[in-house]
């Protein structure tokens, strides 16, 4: 069984789609960890709710940046992480956390990236930019991180069709159901060692 770490600086909508999945038995894994800049998030309080592990750092605790980063990296090796989900979290992850879990960690993110992705392009930032544009597409990516805010290699991406009366509210709130459903099925992916590596794509092998 494999232990995941959430990063959440939010509301905590897709912690608690991910946590009902491992309930469920849909997810054979452990949110060991709840990670968040934010003590008074909803993600936090769901962790308290559930009785999950859940650590809180941020420059009011820990103004020292060496530090910081260092406290989380221990605790995450301390409970034996093997995937680390970006769920709304929106501190940049340190690169030396990043080196350490090298291709294990996963980031959602609301929109069909590379289109709307980067700074500035996060929370409902994100739909306005889309519906301002008048696209007729947007969706979800699930992709892995690396150095480069939203651009580490695509896992998976679904098309979530624009409609013309759609307000940034109404897209968001259509967006985060698919979410909810595709970040449960890609850590479930990943938990049962089915994401292939190759030539540096990750590949999706024998998915219902
Ligand atoms: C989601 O839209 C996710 O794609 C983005 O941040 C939002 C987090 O929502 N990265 P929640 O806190 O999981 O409800």
């Amino acid at each position: 069984m494999k232990n995941i770490a959430i990063f959440a600086s939010g509301g905590g909508s897709n912690l608690k789609a991910i946590y009902s999945s491992i309930v469920s038995q849909s997810i054979n894994g452990k949110i060991a960890i709840v990670v968040s800049n934010n003590p008074t998030s909803g993600a936090i309080e769901f962790a308290k709710e559930c009785k999950i592990n859940f650590f809180v750092i941020n420059k009011q605790i820990c103004p020292d940046q060496y530090k910081r980063e260092s406290n989380i990296l221990e605790e995450l090796i301390n409970k034996k992480i093997d995937l680390i989900c970006l769920a709304g979290y929106l501190k940049l992850v340190p690169e030396k956390i990043i080196n350490h879990y090298k291709n294990c960690i996963l980031n959602i993110h609301p929109s069909l990236l590379p289109q709307y992705g980067g700074k500035g392009f996060y929370g409902m930032h994100v739909h306005e930019a889309v519906i301002a544009s008048g696209d007729k597409r947007s969706g979800v990516t699930i992709h892995f991180v690396n150095e480069k805010y939203d651009r580490g290699e695509i896992l998976i991406q679904e098309v979530v069709e624009v409609k013309s009366n759609d307000t940034p509210e109404s897209l968001s709130h259509r967006i985060l159901k698919i979410e909810h459903r595709l970040y449960s099925f890609a850590i479930k992916a990943f938990c049962e060692n089915k994401i292939v590596w190759e030539k540096g794509v990750p590949l999706l092998k024998d998915i219902k």
